[in-house]
């Protein structure tokens, strides 16, 4: 539209150059030109510019996020690529062969393994996370605060549900930190603030040098045999980031397999920061899961959409709507109407659109499977959710 209306404006002008042309080379008036100029911009050219430019300031302004998503490619190029390495595994292959096959040697005895994570209210996530890795773990330790990243109040979610958790008491280390609330602070400063509490935290909870240590987010979910294999097998890096699938809302939703920011850590005394972002250039393949918004009432979508370091993308009050949340959820698509973060045109176009649904529930943490009745939500063709 604004194209054509660029060149029939532009046309005009060139007809009026010539009707007027002779005119100005002999009287040189420079009133008749004022007058020429006019003429050449006809009602159509008039409308559009009042009406037809409002109009595209208010589509950028609905959509501008969009737009500049869609140009990612041309203003940030993608992050360096890491060092993927092949992951091997299956039940019946012995943990010597395993550790072989990744060129590394196998322990007399395993390492111990910590667990650390900053919790929010993700129950059920914490419990299948836990028990999907319980038998390797030495120590979980677990931090929460009465802030959320961005500063406002919420209750200790863990320790009024800490009975659920009974199967980890004797190896549970729970610490919690006093929220700072500060007005208009970048979320990020609340999230760093908390992260180094809970480096305080890990060494209370007696880690010691080559223990590992797991940095995640509680819905980052490692499978407990490469853990296992982490644990059992001598000379793998000292920093390894783990490459989880990356699901939406539920397993329903396969996203892709681009999640990096889960890693595993020997620790060194002194050396070791917990962080959420990247430190090293391996990645480990095909490592476990990672289930964003997977939360079973609608209410939590709500609060996770407001509380956490996202809250810019709220940029409509009916993004909040719980009817349009569950619509979103079903479809599989976009809660904050957004185009996929990608770096190149033709991943972005992909990727476009509700992501598809999938009728698998195979390779899946093992305590999701056995039971089922109690995570239904969490399963394919479940994306209704329960109203409080
Ligand atoms: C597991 O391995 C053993 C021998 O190593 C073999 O006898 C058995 O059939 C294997 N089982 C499966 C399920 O592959
Ligand atoms: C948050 O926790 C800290 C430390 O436990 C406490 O001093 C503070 O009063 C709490 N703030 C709120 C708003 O609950």
């Amino acid at each position: 539209m604004p194209e054509a209306g660029y060149y029939s404006s532009k046309k005009t002008d060139d007809i009026c150059e010539d009707l007027c042309g002779e005119q100005t080379s002999r009287g040189g008036l420079s009133m008749s030109r004022l007058r020429c100029a006019l003429r050449g911009f006809d009602l159509k050219a008039l409308l559009l510019l009042f009406i037809g430019a409002p109009v595209v300031i208010f589509i950028i302004y609905l959509h501008g996020q969009k737009v500049t998503y869609f140009l990612r490619p041309l203003w940030e190029s993608p992050p360096k690529p890491f060092r993927t390495i092949l992951h091997y595994y299956h039940p019946n292959v012995s943990m010597e062969q395993l550790c072989r096959l990744h060129g590394w040697g196998i322990r007399d005895n395993p390492r111990r393994v910590f667990d650390a994570v900053l919790f929010s209210n993700e129950l059920d996530m914490l419990e299948i996370r836990w028990h999907e890795l319980s038998p390797y773990i030495s120590e979980f330790v677990l931090l929460e605060s009465n802030s959320t990243f961005t500063g406002l109040r919420k209750p200790l979610v863990f320790a009024n549900n800490r009975r659920r958790f009974e199967f980890s008491e004797s190896r549970l280390t729970y610490g919690t930190v006093g929220g700072r609330f500060v007005k208009g602070e970048n979320p990020f400063v609340e999230e760093s603030y908390q992260r180094v509490a809970l480096d305080q935290l890990i060494k209370i909870a007696g880690i010691e040098d080559d223990d590992l240590l797991i940095m995640s987010d509680v819905d980052e979910i490692p499978s407990g045999h490469t853990i296992d294999l982490l644990r059992w097998c001598d000379e793998i890096p000292e920093k390894l980031h783990l490459q989880l699938q990356n699901y939406l809302y539920s397993f329903e939703f396969h996203l892709d397999d681009k999640s990096w920011r889960a890693s595993v850590h020997r620790y060194r005394g002194g050396k070791t920061r917990y962080a959420h972002f990247r430190q090293s250039d391996d990645l480990f393949a095909d490592s476990g899961w990672h289930c964003s918004f997977c939360f079973r009432h609608i209410s939590q979508f709500i609060f996770k959409m407001t509380a956490y370091s996202h809250v810019d993308r709220v940029r409509f009050a009916y993004y909040l709507n719980p009817s349009r949340i569950q619509d979103v959820i079903c479809r599989g698509a976009d809660l904050f109407d957004m185009l996929p973060e990608e770096y190149t045109f033709q991943q972005i176009i992909a990727k476009l659109g509700p992501i598809p649904s999938s009728y698998s529930a195979v390779h899946l943490p093992s305590y999701l499977i056995q039971n089922v009745d109690q995570y239904r939500y969490l399963l394919p063709r479940n994306c209704k959710r329960e109203s409080e």
